[in-house]
């Protein structure tokens, strides 16, 4: 949560700084800020409210300087208002920081500082942080530098902070403890984000900061060093990532470009690692480990959200496939449980953002306990990537609408790969079937095309229902997940209560709430429990409920029964749901927009949870 910026540089840093919080605002956007070091000054402005309010709020400002700092903030600790807003500043006003994380031990030095005559403007943690600092930094007469590094040996928590001095414009120090940061690398100058995408317009050579490290950087150099105060040599990466992978291309919101993006990011999954006429599956990522999950006794699957439904489809997998238990959990609760790990067992981490503060503390615990941890990641070198001990990427690029699309998808993909190999290695799925699931495999990405020329039949749908208040949405076997996953979709960007349930779990309960004003979704494409999905059809419109049907190409029955229906192309009923899940995504793109809301940022929410 939080989006952080930084410049150090020749170049206008307020531009700089603004630009890349416009690119960050999907990881927060209740409040906003800027603060540029100038003139023995710092110049500061923060605004309750998205980027443009700031935007709108500086106009017409002196905002000249070379070295700024910049926050987007989801507010952890006080509400979103101007005071919030990040920078903040040190007592004396000399110092200002971003900081995206949270300061457990806050409230103690908060105290202390107080008894000192320290005053607050803010409820924040962060305001603490900058107090402290400056405080430690007079008591001991040191340089700012080694103040932060003080400070940090006593901060308990998350952080990912860069500060700004007034008395000297030539320098920005930063520094993370399980929040991300990266440094981009310039001639004369650097750039710091809370992922890479303010920064690969004006160059692809980064760093990524480790954990508990400290970057000192002036326009003619950085030095790095750890909170011990030993120096470390920065290992400048290349990385690939284009400026049009970040931006809308065309389309009204990053949701609908990534929806749409599907064939493709599937595809770039499944590059060099499928060939369906050679019969070659490999993913280079887990081949040495790939035998820990051949023999396992059991896999543990750690995810939250969406990650989590793609989880609950490769459980489907590996248990079907691979005859291996599979435990699903929610990273959250996993990681307060004291759960069992035993030896035989095999993690599964999910998570697109690989920051996420739930699944990287129950990896952390998981590890602990001595299991072994496969990671299924989207964002390169993040967080989760590197705290796993062997993975595949899931290679869907950049994904900036809040609610995830292309990330599941190409989760699910890479996922059923690993399963299909486990399952040949293991020889518990036959020759025949094994080489019948890579071809098929094979057309997914086209068959996802197909699904998508549909979509107007998604936003029609959409326009009969989006005014209702409640939706049910259900699906058995391989479809639950992806039942789910649809309920999911359409609270979080339309504000609907939507549930997702079992089909055949409706009668224990959800059948209670249907009438005529209940729209429920049934994803009903043609596979081994289609009988039963058409008899909980029929109980639905018994009771005048509503029903939208996702069903495959040449149904002839259910499109007699259900009053709306949504073809998808034919496939293999363990690859369907990710081809069910494409009008599921439509739909709810559809009703939030009809509706007017902010698709790409839905409130409260924000695209990277690394808070707990
Ligand atoms: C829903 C959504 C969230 C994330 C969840 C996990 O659309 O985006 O539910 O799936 O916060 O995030 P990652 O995958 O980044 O660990």
């Amino acid at each position: 949560m939080c989006g952080i910026v930084a410049y150090l540089g020749e170049r206008d840093a307020y531009h700089v700084v603004l630009k890349g919080l416009k690119r960050l605002e999907y990881r927060g956007y209740d409040s906003a800020g800027i603060a540029i070091s100038a003139d023995d000054q710092l110049k500061l402005f923060k605004k309750k409210g998205n980027v443009s309010d700031l935007e709108s709020f500086i106009e017409g400002k002196d905002l000249s300087g070379g070295a700024a700092i910049g926050h987007t903030r989801w507010a952890t600790h006080g509400e979103p208002t101007d005071n919030n807003a990040h920078p903040h500043l040190s007592s004396d006003g000399s110092l200002a920081i971003i900081h995206n994380g949270i300061i457990e031990n806050y409230s103690s030095i908060k105290q202390e500082l107080i008894n000192k005559g320290h005053v607050f403007k803010s409820d924040t943690d962060s305001e603490v942080a900058i107090h402290f600092i400056e405080d430690i930094q007079k008591n001991n007469h040191c340089a700012l530098d080694e103040a932060v590094r003080i400070a940090l040996t006593k901060i308990v928590g998350a952080y990912a902070i860069v500060i700004a001095d007034k008395h000297d414009p030539d320098l920005l120090i930063a520094a993370r403890k399980g929040s991300p940061l990266v440094i981009g690398v310039g001639k004369g100058e650097y750039f710091l984000a809370s992922d890479a995408t303010p920064i690969v317009e004006y160059t692809n050579e980064v760093v990524y900061l480790n954990d508990y490290e400290i970057a000192v950087l002036r326009k003619s150099g950085m030095i790095l060093k750890n909170i011990e105060d030993v120096q470390t040599n920065p290992y400048v990466q290349t990385i690939d990532l284009e400026l049009d992978a970040i931006e809308k291309g065309g389309y009204k919101h990053f949701m609908l470009k990534e929806i749409f993006e599907q064939p493709k990011s599937i595809q770039d999954a499944l590059r060099g690692r499928l060939n369906a006429a050679k019969g070659d599956l490999a993913l280079g990522g887990i081949r040495d480990y790939v035998n820990r999950i051949v023999s396992a006794d059991r896999i543990i699957i750690l995810a939250c959200g969406t990650s989590w439904h793609a989880g609950l489809v490769a459980e489907y997998f590996f248990e079907d496939w691979c005859r291996v238990p599979v435990e699903v959990e929610y990273a959250s609760e996993f990681r307060y449980r004291n759960p069992i790990v035993r030896e035989g067992d095999v993690i599964i981490a999910i998570s697109q953002s690989g920051e996420t503060a739930d699944t990287l503390a129950a990896i952390e615990l998981a590890k602990a306990k001595g299991g072994i941890i496969f990671g299924v990641v989207n964002a390169v070198g993040s967080s989760i990537a590197r705290a796993t001990h062997v993975g595949a990427y899931i290679h869907a690029g950049p994904e900036i609408g809040v609610a995830s699309t292309k990330a599941f998808t190409s989760q699910v993909t890479v996922l059923s790969m690993i399963a299909m190999i486990v399952a040949y290695k293991k020889g518990t799925i036959s020759q025949t079937r094994y080489h019948e699931l890579l071809a098929e495999l094979e057309t997914i990405p086209s068959k996802v095309e197909k699904a998508l020329e549909l979509s107007e039949e998604s936003e029609k749908i959409a326009r009969m229902f989006s005014d209702a208040t409640n939706f049910l949405y259900l699906g058995r076997g391989y479809n639950f997940p992806v039942a789910l996953e649809g309920a999911l979709k359409l609270k979080e960007i339309s504000y609907i209560h939507a549930e997702g349930y079992p089909a055949a779990e409706m009668k224990h309960g959800p059948i209670a709430l249907i009438d005529e004003e209940m729209p429920v979704v049934f994803i009903a494409t043609r596979d081994s429990s289609y009988d039963k999905i058409v008899s909980n059809i029929q109980e639905v419109k018994a009771r005048k409920g509503k029903v939208i049907a996702i069903v495959t190409e040449g149904d002839v029955l259910i499109p007699k029964i259900a009053d709306y229906v949504i073809e998808v192309p034919v496939t293999n009923e363990a690859l369907m749901p990710l081809v069910s899940v494409i009008p599921l995504q439509l739909l709810s793109y559809y009703i939030a927009d009809i509706r007017g809301c902010n698709v790409d940022q839905p409130r409260n929410l924000a695209k990277s949870v690394t808070v707990e």
